[in-house]
């Protein structure tokens, strides 16, 4: 070690390419939509989970002295994915809704006559808390391993106050990692929770598996085997044990100070009272709390539990439940005097959202639960002119919508009223493509100076896949993106759709270190592989996943 470097917790590098945005006082819009600077060779410095220092490889070596290195040779380094709108905890999945819709059944036509959303939404009330919340720990676990660091979770598949508050209560706890979910998730099962282990089974007595209990498999292939690049005791020479062909990232203990941990990542945002929550800067930084005090160390995938952050978004207004049908107002009245009220009580959701949509929430009832929402100290998303072009982006942008997400029919009116209001425009491809329905105008909105983000809507019925690259691969083929401007999107622009752009969605010294190491030359890679690009570690508030 010399002794003039300053100490770091992690060196990520050297890489092939390091790419990130640059966050500037607004969100990335029009020519800074497709802006990104491009490291040849570069690496991060991390110290107590956030970036210390981004640069070329060389020099980062010469200033830092390393307590661990993650050889990110052959690879590329980009800020971890920010998924700004998500269905994430349902019960049950729609294959045959799939299949209707394949044989030429609407979205529209299956959501009137019961089926779609209130498909799920059957089974979401017959799940409990508990089983909601370790089936959307999976997939937390799941999009994380898919580079996703920061995911925004919606309700909307309870639609009563008892089950909206279920599904509230089950994002809140699947987002814990020190939460057990009732000892269905044991805290010694790491990453790799019940049902979500390899199943793999060795009958050869004595092979033990470093899952722990509840890992619902005698051998854990995760950790030890299977390609696991854990190695202790080497040092922070460059390019040192890279895998076959130079593309593994290499988890390289550096000197002695192997069991030096590193804090982690903040947990989730505690659920303060909405009201309080609008006093507080809502991209603040986050202090380190209890749980990640309790973390084990980098990549140690059978103490620690290492978890996407959750951004919780109520959408008691995602369909009109059967109680109701035909009495879509009163069903607004049920939102606006009980529901909105009592998840404000709880803390439990920063945004309000509504389904505003022909057949679902008109304009005048988004308007109402929009206002009764923003009394209540709630920001507002709004799901506006997905099917139809009912004018709901002009509706989001005149009440101060965060985010206006879907906008395949908005109209042209409306898009100059969006970049007046600050409103981001959260596109979807993937829905679109997998509704088969027209794109929304990409090209139109960045022309006009809105700053527009991915997302992937992950849900069983419009989008049952939770990866960003697919969604930036069919935002460059299908609404022609720019591979760029999707990796901005699907960074610091989703940073921005959640209001945390000041702390995340850019590699610069001061924000939370989330990135994405992926096995290939350059970050076009992201959006050319169709989804495919294989992603080898996730690091999330300093901490390490081997994938
Ligand atoms: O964003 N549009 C409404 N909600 C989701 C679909 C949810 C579902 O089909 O379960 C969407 O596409
Ligand atoms: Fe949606």
């Amino acid at each position: 070690m010399h002794p003039s470097r300053e100490p770091v917790d992690l060196l990520i590098g050297p890489a092939a390419q390091v790419a990130t945005p640059r966050a500037a006082e607004r969100p990335p819009a029009g020519p800074q939509q497709g802006r990104l600077e491009v490291i040849p060779g570069g690496a991060v410095a991390v110290r107590d989970g956030r970036i210390v220092a981004v640069g070329p490889y060389a020099d980062l070596a010469r200033r830092y002295d390393p307590a661990e290195v993650l050889d990110a040779s052959g690879c590329t380094v980009v800020p971890g994915f920010v998924d700004p709108h998500t269905h994430l905890c349902f019960a049950g999945w729609r294959a045959e809704e799939f299949e209707r819709r394949l044989a030429g059944a609407s979205y529209q036509e299956i959501l009137a006559a019961g089926g779609g959303i209130l498909d799920t939404v059957r089974r979401t009330r017959e799940a409990s808390e508990v089983e909601l919340a370790a089936a959307l720990r999976r997939r937390l676990l799941e999009v994380l391993r898919l580079g996703t660091t920061t995911v925004e979770v919606k309700s909307g598949y309870g639609l009563t106050t008892a089950d909206e508050l279920k599904m509230l209560r089950a994002i809140r706890r699947a987002a814990d990692p020190a939460d057990d979910l009732d000892g269905t998730w044991p805290l010694g099962a790491g990453t790799r929770g019940p049902g979500n282990g390899p199943r793999l089974r060795k009958n050869r007595p004595g092979a033990t598996g470093s899952g722990g209990p509840g890992s619902g498999s005698d051998v854990d292939a995760g950790d030890g085997a299977g390609g696991a690049r854990l190695a202790g005791g080497g040092t922070a020479g460059g390019g040192a044990a890279a895998g076959a062909g130079g593309a593994a990232a290499t988890w390289a203990a550096a000197g002695t100070a192997h069991a030096r941990p590193t804090a982690g990542t903040a947990p989730p945002r505690a659920a303060a009272g909405a009201a309080a929550r609008a006093a507080v800067p809502a991209a603040g930084p986050v202090a380190a709390g209890p749980a990640a005090d309790r973390a084990g160390g980098h990549g140690d995938l059978g103490s620690g539990l290492v978890l996407p952050e959750v951004v919780a978004t109520f959408l008691g207004a995602h369909a009109v439940p059967p109680e109701y049908r035909g009495r879509p107002d009163e069903y607004v009245d049920r939102i606006v005097e009980e529901m909105l009220p009592a998840v404000a009580r709880e803390g439990l959701a920063e945004y309000a959202d509504v389904f505003c949509e022909q057949g679902v929430f008109d304009l005048e009832q988004t308007r109402r639960i929009v206002e009764a929402a923003r009394r209540l100290g709630f920001r507002i998303r709004l799901h506006v002119d997905e099917l139809t072009p009912l004018g709901g982006a002009g509706l989001a942008a005149q009440v101060g919508a965060v985010s206006a997400d879907h906008l395949l029919h908005v109209r042209d009116e409306d898009i100059p009223r969006l970049r007046e209001a600050g409103t981001v425009a959260t596109l979807l491809p993937g829905t679109a493509f997998f509704l088969r329905e027209p794109h929304a105008p990409a090209r139109k909105l960045i022309e006009a100076g809105v700053p527009v983000a991915l997302a992937t809507d992950y849900n069983p019925g419009s989008h049952p896949a939770g990866s960003m690259p697919l969604v930036m691969a069919i935002a460059c083929v299908g609404m022609g993106m720019t591979p760029a401007e999707a990796l901005v999107a699907s960074t610091l622009g989703g940073a921005w759709a959640v209001e945390r752009a000041q702390r995340l969605g850019s590699l610069e010294p001061g924000k939370q270190a989330d990135l994405v190491v992926i096995d290939a030359p350059s970050y076009q890679h992201l959006a050319y592989r169709l989804g495919t690009v294989p992603v080898v570690a996730v690091v999330k508030g300093g901490r390490v996943v081997e994938v």
